[in-house]
């Protein structure tokens, strides 16, 4: 059996509908969370290519860096700071069309023009965020903040 992703052109909505039952598969016989995270972080890299994708683990008190794809980053961040930390804060998904706009935005990396970052809740606790980054500005919006929540609520913890 070949473990390839089969990648899709099309609009980002067709690109997500072909995604999300290749990620389920990938996911759903393997109970070890960071083997899960690491596969779900490389096919959405593999699909759409973004900056960077990938975990940041509550741990602590802390956000701490966990699987991701894309150049290195900040490995921890406090509870309010950034957008990954707002977003804990707050339990919603933030949309950042320009990230030098969001007061506080952590930049780890000069590249990075627009972020998406969704809370991983689990027993109405943030156990983790999504954090995925763009090159371009406005890159992400209503859509995929659905998807990507539909992918997080895959994981279990
Ligand atoms: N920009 C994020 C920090 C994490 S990196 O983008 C990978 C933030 O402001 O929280």
């Amino acid at each position: 059996m070949s473990d390839d992703l089969q990648i899709i052109r099309g609009t980002k909505e067709q690109q997500y509908q072909a995604l999300i039952p290749q990620i389920e598969a990938l996911i759903e016989d393997e109970p070890d969370r960071v083997a899960n995270l690491a596969n779900i972080a490389a096919a959405l890299k593999e699909q759409f290519n973004w900056l960077w994708i990938g975990f940041y683990l509550v741990k602590e008190n802390e956000l701490v860096l966990g699987p991701f794809q894309g150049p290195v980053a900040c490995t921890r961040i406090k509870k309010g700071r950034g957008v990954c930390g707002t977003a804990w804060q707050q339990m919603k998904t933030l949309i950042v069309p320009d990230v030098q706009l969001f007061p506080g935005h952590i930049s780890c990396n000069s590249s990075s023009k627009s972020e998406i970052v969704i809370p991983l809740i689990q027993n109405r606790e943030v156990v983790g965020v999504l954090d995925a980054d763009s090159i371009s500005l406005a890159d992400f919006d209503a859509m995929d903040q659905r998807f990507l929540e539909q992918i997080c609520s895959l994981i279990r913890w």
